[in-house]
């Protein structure tokens, strides 16, 4: 029997602005721990939360204290604290870390509404993503491990235009003028969250190309802590060491304007870090394996795992780039970290008795 409070609900928590790729990063890491997350089943169709077998991901939207009315008539953002319920959101997770089954209240986004909530049991893997998941200390206190989407605004410029003049038929002025607007906020409130983020995954435009300014050609920068439990950083050759690699020629093959690594210790927010970053895309999915068989640590299963999740979801954004390498070594790192988490947990009971 396993009551309240045996459970072993791991939460995991993923902030970034809207439009910065996580339910792209959602996807890659539910299809590492073996099956793609969906709507919950005969509920809201316009439910937020997906669920699978092992994971849970909710959408910290649904704990707006209001709705769009209300933020329009108090001149809040969604991004501000004051439009949020931290209490609220505080006691959830706590519940759900806990082994005990909460009522979600769920942020329409469709109508701007709060619509009448839905029931969370505990899952195996609890994903909190949104706009804060790190902002209340006492929140962030239950996270087992923590993810920043940093997309810096050149490049989050050219998402939105994709998305939102290609697909919504907005105009170019308007999508300048919602950034615009976003950013005091995005500064004060959402942005700072990084600095308490194991780890981050910066996504700056290509250096490779002097002036760039498509934002196609992307320079992703893996930023992990060190330190954290169960979390033993990714690396490029030889720990510890500081390493510039281009991989290209005999048995890489990149067109202009080529691929380049960097392996390296840094400091990020006075912590220590270990940086990986990859600058340039991939020409050829398959010769993948070549990069991964010189990176360590990756936590895969079999020799091979990072390729062949690349090349399973290919039609991924940023599968040919850092963005989507990056994102599938962070989601094999959170399953080891899971695997290390329940097997620690299974053993404690037991001491507790002896
Ligand atoms: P969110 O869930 O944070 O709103 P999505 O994962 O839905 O973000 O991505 C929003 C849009 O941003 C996508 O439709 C795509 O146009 C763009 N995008 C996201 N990730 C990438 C990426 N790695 N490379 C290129 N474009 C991306
Ligand atoms: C959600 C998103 C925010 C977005 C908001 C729209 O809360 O997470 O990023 O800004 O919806 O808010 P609005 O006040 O424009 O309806």
């Amino acid at each position: 029997t396993c009551a309240a409070g045996d459970s072993q609900t791991v939460v995991i928590g993923l902030a970034a602005d809207s439009g910065c790729g996580k339910s792209t990063f959602m996807r890659r890491l539910t299809s590492v721990f073996g099956g793609a997350a969906e709507p919950p089943k005969g509920g809201n169709p316009d439910s937020n939360t997906l669920i699978s077998d092992t994971t849970t991901v909710i959408c910290l939207d649904d704990y707006h204290s209001l709705d769009r009315t209300g933020r329009k008539e108090k001149g809040v953002t969604a991004l501000d604290p004051r439009a949020n319920d931290f209490d609220l959101m505080y006691e959830q997770v706590k519940a759900l870390k806990d082994g005990i089954a909460v009522e979600k209240p769920i942020y329409n986004h469709v109508t701007g509404l709060l619509d009448p909530p839905e029931l969370i049991k505990p899952p195996k893997i609890l994903v909190i993503e949104g706009l804060h998941p790190m902002y209340d200390s006492r929140v962030r206190d239950l996270l087992d491990f923590s993810i920043y989407l940093d997309i810096s605004n050149e490049v989050k410029f050219a998402w939105k235009i994709q998305r939102d003049m290609a697909e919504r038929g907005h105009s170019l002025e308007s999508i300048k003028a919602s950034i615009e607007a976003r950013k005091p906020d995005f500064e004060a409130y959402i942005d700072p969250q990084k600095q308490y983020a194991d780890a981050v995954i910066e996504v700056l435009p290509t250096q490779l190309i002097p002036d760039d300014n498509e934002g196609k050609i992307l320079r992703v920068r893996l930023i992990q802590k060190e330190g954290v439990k169960y979390f033993s950083p990714v690396y490029l050759f030889d720990d510890g060491s500081t390493i510039s690699w281009i991989p290209c020629g005999r048995k890489l093959t990149c067109s202009y304007p080529g691929i380049k690594f960097f392996y390296g210790p840094e400091t990020y927010y006075g912590n220590e870090v270990s940086l990986v970053e990859m600058d340039g895309q991939f020409d050829r999915l398959d010769e993948l394996i070549y990069v991964e068989s010189h990176l360590s640590n990756l936590s895969t299963k079999f020799y091979g795992e990072v390729t062949q999740q690349m090349l399973k979801h290919a039609d991924f954004p940023g599968s040919n780039n850092g963005t989507g390498l990056f994102q599938t070594i962070v989601g094999l790192k959170i399953r080891d970290l899971y695997e290390q988490l329940i097997a620690t947990k299974a053993e404690t009971p037991v001491a507790a008795k002896a």
